[in-house]
């Protein structure tokens, strides 16, 4: 008896990142739809190889008999049909922004805080965190266990593709209207983004920060401890896939680098590449495609009482966004629907 198992937004960059990931790990799935807006009726997308499903329109789905949904269509049409997709009986994981502070939806990164899947009931939704909160707390839970983190300090350098298909052609567009000396024009991005970085993602806030950087805050506290501190600059740079990240932790405990990697040579979900030499450490392109959190330049930070900085690396479509939620769907299935073999 496998699951019957919806991908809203499939055809998307998260949701075509959530079909291959389910095919690729072999998800016990009986049935796998395929829905996206009306615009897409007709179309078709890959599941793994050899399959081909067609696309289906989120506002005639009924979501009867389906027992899990994995939602990447937005926060705006995700508060509208997630809830409806939850009341019919069918488990919601939503990576949109929609419910993740919400206290009755879990926020989940299954390195970090599996056991809290258990609140889900509640609402019948989970929320997928943010990327870039996703690969920061995975690299910091194994050391916040050892040494507690007091603050931290990041600053991002995020992928388009964190900004969906039509950031990619954006950026694209612009660089080749560089080459042949068109004119820039700017839909997606409130500056340009080729040959470019920008400061600023999602709105501003009344206290300065972009939302993006309160997510980073708010959600990391929500996941790993409510007495971390975080500030972040949150920035978008001419790369397709991949979030790099520069993190500087405050510990209350000492923490050397040396223990630091130790400890994350053994951590679930992280890949320490961290030579000092040239190549001796993962960006954003090797790191496409691949499913850990990558970590390196790991070392100890002299301006401030037990401190380390480090660079993390990850593909934001994977673990920062389908690989996490299909992981969460697997726990799911494991701890609380497990079905007859
Ligand atoms: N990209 C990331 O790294 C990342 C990470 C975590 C979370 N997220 C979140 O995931 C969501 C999607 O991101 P994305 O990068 O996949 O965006 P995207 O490439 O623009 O894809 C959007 C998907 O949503 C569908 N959609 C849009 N309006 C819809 C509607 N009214 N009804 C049904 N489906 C609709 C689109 O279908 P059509 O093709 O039919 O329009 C498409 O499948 C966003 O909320 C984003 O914040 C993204």
């Amino acid at each position: 008896m496998g699951y019957n198992v919806a991908v809203v937004g499939a055809t998307g960059n998260v949701g075509t990142e959530i079909l291959n990931t389910l095919s690729e790990r072999g998800f016990p799935a009986d049935r796998v739809a395929a829905v996206a807006s009306t615009a897409s009726i007709g179309k078709e997308v890959s599941y793994g190889e050899d399959r081909r499903l067609k696309v289906e329109a989120l506002d005639h789905f009924d979501f009867t008999g389906w027992d899990i949904g994995l939602f990447s269509p937005g926060a705006k049409v995700s508060a509208i049909h997630a809830p409806r997709a939850a009341a019919a009986g069918c488990v919601v994981i939503d990576n949109t922004s929609q419910f993740r502070m919400d206290e009755d939806v879990p926020l989940i990164v299954p390195e970090v805080n599996a056991d809290a899947i258990a609140g889900y009931t509640q609402r019948n939704i989970i929320a997928n965190p943010n990327c870039s909160t996703i690969q920061m707390v995975v690299a910091l839970k194994p050391l916040h266990d050892v040494a507690r983190i007091r603050r931290i300090v990041v600053a991002t350098y995020q992928s388009v593709s964190g900004s969906g298909n039509a950031a990619m052609d954006e950026l694209f567009r612009q660089t080749r209207a560089i080459f042949v000396n068109d004119p820039i024009e700017k839909e997606k991005f409130p500056k340009q983004i080729a040959f470019n970085v920008i400061p600023h993602i999602d709105v501003f806030m009344d206290d300065g920060a972009t939302k993006e950087e309160w997510k980073m805050r708010v959600e990391t506290q929500k996941i790993l401890d409510p007495a971390i501190e975080v500030i972040a600059t949150c920035v978008r740079v001419p790369v397709f896939v991949g979030h790099g990240e520069a993190i500087h932790v405050e510990f209350e405990q000492p923490l050397s680098d040396d223990a630091a990697r130790e400890i994350l040579r053994d951590a679930p979900g992280v890949a320490v590449v961290d030579h000092r030499a040239d190549e001796g450490y993962v960006t954003p392109v090797e790191c496409t495609g691949e499913d850990p959190v990558y970590v390196g330049r790991i070392r100890n930070d002299p301006t401030v009482e037990n401190g380390l900085a480090m660079w993390v690396c990850a593909d934001n479509l994977r673990k920062g966004a389908a690989l996490n939620a299909v992981q969460i769907a697997e726990r799911l299935i494991e701890t609380h629907m497990k079905k007859a073999a």
